[in-house]
């Protein structure tokens, strides 16, 4: 290169630098004091990111997902959703993979994680952030109930914004099959159900639908508060529980005998498949959580079964009736959040009365906030929004209330071991040795 040549390039990178002065200078007022201040503006002058982990890939679960990604895309365009979801419900394998990426320090934005003790292994794990300053910022503890900030508190610190609230024990049924096969009514004893899941079984459909194991984790659940009752199941996870008891094994006997009246299948079902076979007319009964009416009611453009009213029916698992098996997701801040000042935004968004009322009437779920407008929830949503305010509480097992994840994990192989022998008696003293193991640090 000549000397005139450097010369002409230098004097071209003066004036791109005066340019450039002017352009700052004309940028920097607008995103100053007294702007309103973008995502971008606060993350970094980079265009930022939001990663948000969860396992709604399916069903009115990705339905509701996708209607928060759109208003969130919309209000933060310089700020894009990343959706880091990973496939299987109850989050059976997401929470594998997040496992891994937390302790690798390569955290999402923000990551789903169950009100209760499933939190609560993350907050002493040190993996997530306090935010009670998003809830004074948005004024989000006058709006929800104690009891679900209780599940999410820690030391006098809160550390996540839940979403909704699902309820576990309900039996989802199909009326014409109950009716052709002379069910009368829908049953609300142990004994109503048994006489007719034996009917159903004599008019030659699949009287109990069922999914693979975590499905049949969750039945196991409902079937034992409906045993035990709220009280006797809450005590269960205490280090006074009694996992020898009576009602513990006439709960798991029961639970042997549901299995007899269900699909040979199972195992390779998700939960909508097994929703499906009530829908189609295939089965009579399917135990699932509330997820269940998002996927029966919404629409065949979001992969939904978008089922009519009437075309299904609900009640409380046999005798829980009176009793709410509940669960929350919640979404946290990760420490070491790549984009923290996104995720921040995102948690306040996410505890607003419009993402509340926009999520929860597809996703399944009532809101966690106490002043939902009921008119935009379905039948099944309108009935249940009710049953909370009047019933009791149990809190879930499967989805992450009563017993921290080693807990689960304990479980989960004993029960695995119960579905090949049926061995009530070898069951039940794993499990006992499970309560021996984690009860008291639970
Ligand atoms: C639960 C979760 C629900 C729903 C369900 C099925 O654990 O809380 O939101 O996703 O699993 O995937």
């Amino acid at each position: 290169m000549s000397y005139k040549t450097k010369r002409r390039v230098g004097a071209r990178h003066l004036v791109l630098l005066g340019l450039l002065v002017l352009v700052v200078a004309l940028v920097l007022p607008a995103s100053g004091i007294g702007a309103k201040k973008s995502v971008k503006s606060e993350s970094s002058a980079q265009a930022c990111q939001l990663s948000v982990f969860s396992w709604w890939t399916g069903g009115g679960e990705a339905a509701g997902l996708t209607k928060l990604i759109a208003i969130w895309n919309k209000d933060n365009p310089a700020c894009k959703f990343k959706n880091e979801t990973v496939a299987g419900g109850a989050g059976t394998n997401a929470k594998a993979v997040l496992a891994k990426r937390l302790a690798a320090h390569k955290p999402p934005d923000s990551f789903q994680g169950h009100a209760g003790k499933e939190l609560l292994d993350y907050i002493k794990a040190g993996q997530i952030e306090p935010i009670d300053f998003i809830y004074d910022q948005y004024g989000f503890k006058k709006v929800m109930p104690k009891t679900l900030l209780d599940q999410i508190s820690y030391k006098g610190h809160l550390y996540s914004v839940p979403v909704n609230i699902h309820r576990a024990n309900i039996l989802w049924y199909n009326p014409s099959v109950l009716k052709d096969a002379g069910i009368a009514k829908a049953p609300k004893t142990w004994a109503q159900w048994i006489a007719a899941l034996k009917k159903a079984d004599a008019a030659g459909v699949i009287p109990l639908a069922l999914g693979e194991q975590w499905t049949q984790k969750h039945l196991l659940e409902t079937v034992m508060i409906g045993k035990l009752g709220p009280a006797g199941w809450a005590k269960l996870w205490t280090a006074n529980g009694n996992w020898k008891s009576a009602g513990v094994t006439a709960s798991l006997n029961r639970f042997k005998t549901l299995l007899t009246y269900t699909n040979s299948d199972a195992a390779s079902l998700t939960w909508q498949d097994a929703g499906k076979l009530v829908a189609n007319g295939d089965a009579a009964f399917n135990v699932m959580g509330d997820w269940q009416d998002g996927y029966f009611r919404g629409t065949t453009k979001g992969g939904n079964l978008a089922m009519g009213p009437g075309s299904y029916g609900w009640t409380a698992v046999p005798d829980t009736n009176g009793v709410f098996d509940w669960l929350s997701d919640s979404f946290t801040l990760p420490v070491g959040a790549p984009d923290r000042a996104a995720a921040v935004k995102w948690l306040g968004f996410l505890g607003s009365k419009k993402a509340q009322d926009t999520f929860n009437p597809v996703k399944g779920s009532i809101p966690a906030r106490k002043d939902a407008n009921p008119a935009l929830y379905g039948p099944y949503l309108k009935w249940n929004l009710k049953q909370w305010k009047t019933d009791k509480l149990a809190g879930s097992l499967m989805h992450g209330v009563v017993a921290n994840n080693a807990w689960n994990a304990t479980i989960d192989t004993a029960l695995g071991l119960f579905l090949q022998n049926k061995d009530v008696a070898k069951f039940q003293k794993a499990l006992v040795a499970a309560a021996a193991k984690y009860a008291a640090t639970n």
